[in-house]
């Protein structure tokens, strides 16, 4: 069933993820098949990005969350670095308004101290201009990594112990999960990963608990509307049992 209209149908009795996060893995291949730069396969993988966050929208997600770099991806040539903080900063500065006219709040998650003055600026803006927004949540991760997530926040809890504000008796998982990055959204329901690979590459190891995961061959510039469509009526076909018995989760949908 690759047709979109026969994979959004009833739409409105499917069991919908509030949060949605996206592995979005395969542009450096897909260029590669094209015969072109990997950073051609950067540049294309932006109108997935815009595909997806339309479709999360039309089926009311509460937050979406793109891995648009991890902390690992320093590593890699400094010219594709480069791009991808330049490809950054463009589709902020292009794309942000349009995300506000569609109500839009837009995030941007991870350790940002490594970036430029001037993307810092441009984040802090358009996260400003979209703060007041009460639909879709978008959240890009921007040298983010799982591990770095967990250390800050235990960071911070050290830190609140030290000066008295807390004791140690305070510490448990609520206290520090309100100190992670995504902790003002909705628990992490679906995780997907694009390119084939079945891994989480460090992303977001505290969130994904007890999301379900998607792994997909389809490379991230090849992921569209239906791609999507698909993931959310694989989700919707999954039993969540949260260590319970099958049966006990039945009973608990019916109630
Ligand atoms: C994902 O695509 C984008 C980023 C990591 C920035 P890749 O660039 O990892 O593409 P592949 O995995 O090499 O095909
Ligand atoms: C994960 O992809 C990071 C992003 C999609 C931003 P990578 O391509 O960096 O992951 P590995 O290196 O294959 O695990
Ligand atoms: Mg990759």
């Amino acid at each position: 069933m690759d047709n979109l209209e026969a994979l959004v149908t009833q739409r409105e009795s499917k069991n919908i993820p509030e949060h949605i996060a996206i592995i979005m893995d395969g542009n450096g291949r897909w260029a590669q098949l094209q015969g072109k730069g990997r950073v051609a396969g950067h540049k294309a993988g932006v109108e997935s990005v815009r595909a997806v966050v339309a479709s999360a929208r039309k089926s009311k997600v509460k937050a979406l969350t793109l891995f648009a770099f991890s902390s690992e991806n320093w590593q890699r040539p400094a010219k594709e670095v480069s791009v991808l903080m330049d490809l950054f900063m463009y589709v902020l500065t292009k794309e942000v308004k349009r995300l506000h006219k569609h109500n839009i709040r837009f995030q941007v998650v991870g350790d940002l101290s490594r970036f430029s003055d001037k993307l810092q600026k441009n984040i802090a803006k358009s996260e400003l201009l979209t703060a007041k927004n009460t639909g879709l949540v978008l959240s890009i991760a921007a040298n983010y990594g799982g591990r770095w997530d967990i250390t800050q926040a235990a960071k911070k809890l050290a830190s609140d112990v030290k000066q008295g504000i807390m004791s140690l008796a305070d510490i448990n998982e609520t206290t520090l999960n309100e100190q992670t990055c995504l902790a003002n959204l909705p628990t992490l329901d679906l995780l997907i990963r694009t390119g084939g690979d079945c891994r989480i590459s460090n992303f977001l190891l505290w969130q994904a608990a007890y999301a379900e995961l998607y792994f997909t061959d389809t490379l991230w510039p090849d992921f569209n509307e239906i791609q999507f469509e698909k993931a959310i009526n694989c989700f919707d076909q999954r039993e969540r049992r949260f260590g319970k018995t099958g049966e006990q989760a039945r009973n608990e949908q019916v109630e």
